[in-house]
């Protein structure tokens, strides 16, 4: 059973390119506020972390102040400080960090520092009334992370499966880019899919046999070679709807032998790519098959967002953990 902090967390998140601050109390979600620097760096074709920490400096206010509002409360009703410092873009992360630290100086507030994918793991936890039950099989997949883990409590994650090369959501971005699609984004592979045969083109599924390990860059280079050799003749709905049965194949199959092999009936798929509908559709019938209870988060706290980290930190509060304002920001963390 997860405990919670008792009073008020206000959340904040800046590891990469979405500023966004979150008012929790338990479980319960008052506010997420996600302000998106997506059309910042469209035109350069990926995050440029430099104009990422500017566009923070100028949003972290506005976004906090909505937070709060949104949630009915004043600064002064927040007991705690929940921040993102790992792993992320170091100017980003260091925007919400000195943020934090100054709102936590300011008021005389305990702060913690939040790693982001254990964010992205208590997301699941998120308005629920049934908690997701532990031990659980969480698959986090996002942009920048492809992995399964078992979770036997709050700190205590055990890595058994992880990618050799690219994350998922880096292969839906990059096949999204190569089609040629509105924008590289897994949720344009997603559109782009719907009523489409995804049995059209053949791409790879990569290691089979590997359960310790996912590959998606072999899936890039099929990609690349398909639009090349198709050209013109290449439908792109049924290549996005064969990219997405291959990544969302890779990451059903590998997680459920994952859940088998431990003997574990709660699976939870949390990060970015947690959104996607036919990777929950899939992975809801895998987990029927098998007699495992499926906890995925409300599609607002799949991508990046405040709401867990606070909800993250506030497991962290509850536990007695607290950080120190020499709190540091660091690019690569495991979790
Ligand atoms: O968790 P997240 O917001 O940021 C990271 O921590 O990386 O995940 C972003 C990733 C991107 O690769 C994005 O394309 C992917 O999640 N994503 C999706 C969908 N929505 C977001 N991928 C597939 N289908 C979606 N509906
Ligand atoms: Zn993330």
């Amino acid at each position: 059973m997860i405990q919670f902090f008792d009073a008020p967390v206000l959340g904040i998140e800046s590891s990469c390119d979405e500023t966004s601050a979150a008012v929790t109390v338990g479980n319960k979600v008052l506010s997420n506020v996600v302000s998106s620097q997506a059309d910042l760096h469209r035109k350069y074709g990926g995050v440029i972390p430099e104009l990422a920490s500017r566009a923070h400096v100028e949003a972290m206010i506005p976004v906090i102040t909505e937070a709060l509002q949104t949630a009915n409360m004043k600064i002064g009703d927040i007991g705690a400080i929940a921040v993102t410092n790992r792993p992320g873009l170091i100017g980003a992360l260091s925007v919400g960090v000195s943020a934090s630290k100054a709102l936590a100086w300011a008021h005389k507030i305990p702060l913690i520092g939040v790693h982001h994918l254990e964010g992205h793991l208590l997301s699941v936890f998120a308005n629920q009334d049934v908690p997701p039950k532990l031990p659980a099989i969480a698959l986090i997949v996002s942009g920048g992370h492809t992995e399964v883990v078992l979770v036997s409590g709050i700190g205590d994650y055990k890595i058994l499966v992880e990618t050799l090369d690219d994350a998922a959501g880096e292969a839906f971005d990059k096949s999204a880019r190569l089609l040629g699609l509105p924008s590289a984004s897994g949720i344009e592979v997603q559109r782009a899919a719907i009523g489409a045969n995804p049995k059209r083109y053949s791409l790879p599924i990569a290691l089979p046999g590997d359960d310790a390990h996912f590959s998606f860059s072999g899936l890039k280079t099929a990609v690349l070679r398909l639009v090349e050799r198709e050209g013109e003749s290449l439908n792109k709905n049924d290549a996005a709807a064969s990219v997405q049965h291959a990544i969302v194949e890779a990451l059903v199959t590998k997680t459920i032998r994952a859940a088998q092999s431990v003997g574990c009936h709660s699976i939870w798929v949390v990060g970015g790519v947690s959104a996607n509908e036919s990777l929950r559709t899939k992975m809801k019938s895998a987990c029927d098959s098998i007699g495992a209870s499926l906890f995925v988060p409300d599609f607002q706290f799949c991508t990046d967002n405040a709401a867990m980290i606070a909800l993250a930190g506030s497991a962290r509060l509850a536990k007695g953990d607290r950080s120190d304002f020499d709190l540091d920001c660091l690019p690569n963390n495991p979790l």
